[in-house]
């Protein structure tokens, strides 16, 4: 029995977790699903964004699903990822049929560090000039990292791994993130291992995203060529994500509440649907989350059942049925 903390949110995430949960409860898991508030509508009920009991539910569970929130994101979602000490955030840039892909053949993997570089927002102060950051690289959040995509790409097939940075410029910070990835990667000899400087990186994912399979980053390149790599395969309603810790994960679609179209069925639960099946391979449950892809996968082929941002005139929960049936 796994015990998953559920944080629909706000907006949207309510409507794609609910639509989530309908269709896990088809793949007779043994989950037991403690639900929780946080988010906008919280902050207005009981004052706090992210209650405390919150907080203990999500520390006390071997998972998290998230939804959304909304303007309080970062009260919520920064501060989660800081709490549980989540330190990798995983995006899979992946193409599926039927989706505004600009290609049709990518499969490659962002893990960015979560935990440090210009993110650390304590750092950032006035001064009498202007304002200031401080870019924090430690030896120890920089190895865990890029061992994690080391890892990844070992356990995942992936024969090759791409380190981006910005060493001939933030010769002491990326000087030594470059030099800690070629350290780490010696001891892979079986994945190939390259680095690219990120601007280079950023042309490259335009020009030939097809030559990724992993690529490892500090936090704000992560940030920035993780969206790059959203708008390569059809945008925010397609794109899951994992924030893994060493003792607990969360996972959560990379959009927001999007008040937009919040409470008119209109949201795609595409993204909601694999973030929950990276949940499932997280927990060992490999079998499981193959068969939630291929269900995706296939209703995708069809292309009868679309949510309208992809084109189509079905609801939420009408995608999410069609999931289900095709398990
Ligand atoms: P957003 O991701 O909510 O929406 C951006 C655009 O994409 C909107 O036009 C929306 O309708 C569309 N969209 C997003 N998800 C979709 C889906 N599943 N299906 C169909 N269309 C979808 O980002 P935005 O508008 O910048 O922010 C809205 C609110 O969400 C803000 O309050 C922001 O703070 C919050 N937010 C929360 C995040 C989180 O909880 N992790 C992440 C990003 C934003
Ligand atoms: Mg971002």
């Amino acid at each position: 029995m796994y015990k998953i903390a559920v944080i629909p949110g706000d907006g949207i995430g309510k409507e794609v977790m609910k639509a989530t949960i309908n269709v896990l409860d088809s793949l007779n898991l043994s989950f037991d699903y403690n639900y929780a508030d946080a988010g906008d509508e919280c902050k207005e009920e009981c004052d706090e964004a992210l209650p405390q009991e919150t907080l203990e539910i999500v520390k006390s569970s071997d998972a998290c699903l998230f939804g959304a929130a909304g303007e309080t994101a970062a009260d919520v979602i920064v501060r989660l990822r800081q709490e549980m000490k989540l330190f990798a955030n995983l995006r899979p840039i992946k193409s599926y049929p039927n989706t505004n892909a600009l290609f049709d053949d990518l499969d490659f993997m962002i893990v960015r560090e979560n935990t440090e570089g210009l993110y650390k927002s304590e750092t950032e102060e006035y001064t009498d000039e202007g304002a200031i950051a401080k870019r924090i690289i430690t030896r120890d959040a920089e190895e865990r990292i890029i061992n994690y995509a080391f890892n990844y790409a070992k356990d995942n097939n992936k024969s090759k791994v791409t380190g981006v940075h910005k060493a001939n410029v933030l010769k002491k910070t990326d000087g030594l993130f470059k030099e800690i990835f070629y350290e780490v990667a010696s001891k892979y000899p079986d994945i190939e291992s390259e680095d690219f400087y990120v601007d280079a990186t950023a042309m490259y994912l335009i020009t030939r995203p097809q030559s990724f399979e992993v690529i490892v980053t500090t936090n704000l390149f992560g940030d920035i060529l993780s969206d790059e790599g959203a708008g390569l395969v059809g945008g925010l309603g397609l794109i899951p994500s994992a924030n893994i810790g060493e003792n607990g994960a969360l996972f959560e679609p990379v959009h927001g509440s999007a008040p937009d179209i919040a409470g008119q069925g209109l949201a795609n639960p595409i993204a909601m649907l694999l973030s929950a099946e990276m949940m499932l391979r997280y927990i060992g449950e490999n079998e499981k989350a193959d068969k939630l892809d291929n269900a995706i996968l296939t209703v995708l082929k069809e292309g009868k059942v679309l949510t309208p941002d992809l084109g189509g005139n079905a609801n939420t929960m009408e995608l999410a049925n069609e999931v289900k049936s095709k398990l």
